[in-house]
């Protein structure tokens, strides 16, 4: 009979080493003996290195524009049933004002893959931010070296592209026209630029292994990523993988852990996705090893429309409500708002000895 306390082992291993291998890892996603030793586990590895702060960085959707055809986001270029917008850089900027005057540190621009904007009028809104005082996260898919690097030379500090996941087969079945190959270039390129470079996968895509899963993580600790974001798939309307089930919210949660005992140092958000697939979900993964929120942030007119999945767990509240709102959570769970600029202490690390 296998020894009952081997996947306990490994989760000790984990935490200790920082170091599993693949079988190790799909082992520990598949059992489910353990779960809770696995999420106290990677919650101490976050005190370890960030202690009690959650970083809060303010999400700002600007455009819902999208030449892709991903099969489970509502932003594919297919989906006629939204009503596609594209925020000016006045809006943006006072949005980034209002942001920093609540105290936030960061905003994230987030939107579709498109070129909406010219990769001038996206420097030119990039180093106004940059005079604002703000760090600046980017997550607008995948463009060239050339616009990666304008973008960092405007005042970018921060990409995030989610590589979703590594298995080439299931990424090509799920996003046609587009390159898995161009991907991981991207991601290397962020890497090569100086970018405090974040990735991340969807859990509960249809096929997806354990192994696949056990295979990104390694592959996210072999790349040395900043920050990974993990969320459960949520079938949204009018894609082809309307009808198709949620994601695990709990093997999203343990996938999240894990990657958190692996790479300590990084930053590891709350999803938007778990709280929407679980009511307090985001307050489960501040206690499973996540140091990050993200709140949406644009108005609500405009973030209404960012439908990427249904019931985005987003109300119509005013910043003010809605920061106070978090913040009550965050202390709630035992954790405080961080006062630093929201830099993983991976990164932070890497400045000061290479
Ligand atoms: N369910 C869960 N996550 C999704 N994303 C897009 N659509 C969905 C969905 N239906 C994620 C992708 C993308 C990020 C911005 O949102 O991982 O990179």
């Amino acid at each position: 009979m296998a020894d009952k306390t081997h996947i306990f082992n490994l989760i000790k291993k984990a935490y200790e080493t920082q170091n599993l291998s693949l079988d190790e890892c799909e082992e520990v996603l598949k059992s489910e003996e353990y779960d809770d030793e696995l999420f106290t586990l990677a919650n101490l590895a976050r005190v370890k290195f960030s202690k009690k702060d959650v970083h809060l960085k303010a999400l700002i959707e600007i455009s819902n524009y999208c030449h892709n055809s991903c099969f489970y986001c509502g932003l594919r270029r297919e989906n006629s049933c939204i009503k596609r917008y594209k925020l000016s850089k006045n809006q943006i900027l006072s949005t980034t004002q209002n942001a920093i005057n609540l105290g936030y540190k960061t905003v994230v621009l987030q939107s579709g893959e498109s070129k909406i904007y010219s990769t001038d009028e996206m420097c030119e809104i990039i180093s106004s931010i940059h005079k604002l005082g703000a760090r600046i996260t980017l997550s607008l898919g995948e463009k060239s070296f050339e616009e990666y690097k304008a973008y960092k030379n405007a005042g970018a500090n921060r990409y995030l592209l989610r590589i979703e996941t590594t298995d080439t087969n299931l990424y090509k079945k799920l996003h046609p026209h587009m390159s898995h190959k161009n991907r991981f270039l991207a991601l290397e390129n962020l890497q090569n630029l100086g970018y405090e470079t974040g990735s991340g996968i969807i859990v509960g895509l249809p096929n997806q292994s354990e192994k696949m899963i056990a295979k990104d993580i390694l592959f996210f600790k072999e790349k040395n990523f900043d920050m990974i974001g993990v969320g459960p798939l949520i079938p949204c309307e009018n894609t082809p993988l309307e009808k198709f089930k949620s994601g695990d919210f709990k093997l999203s949660l343990k996938v999240m852990a894990l990657i958190r005992l692996l790479m300590p140092q990084i930053n590891i958000p709350a999803t938007t996705a778990m709280e929407t697939l679980r009511k307090n979900g985001r307050l489960k993964a501040l206690q499973s090893g996540a140091n990050v929120v993200m709140p949406a942030i644009a108005e609500y007119e405009y973030r209404k429309n960012y439908f990427i999945y249904p019931n985005k767990a987003t109300k119509n509240e005013g910043l003010k409500e809605q920061i106070c709102a978090i913040s009550s959570q965050i202390y709630d769970a035992g954790f405080c708002v961080s006062k630093q600029n929201g830099d993983s202490v991976y990164f932070q690390n890497r400045q000061i000895y290479g």
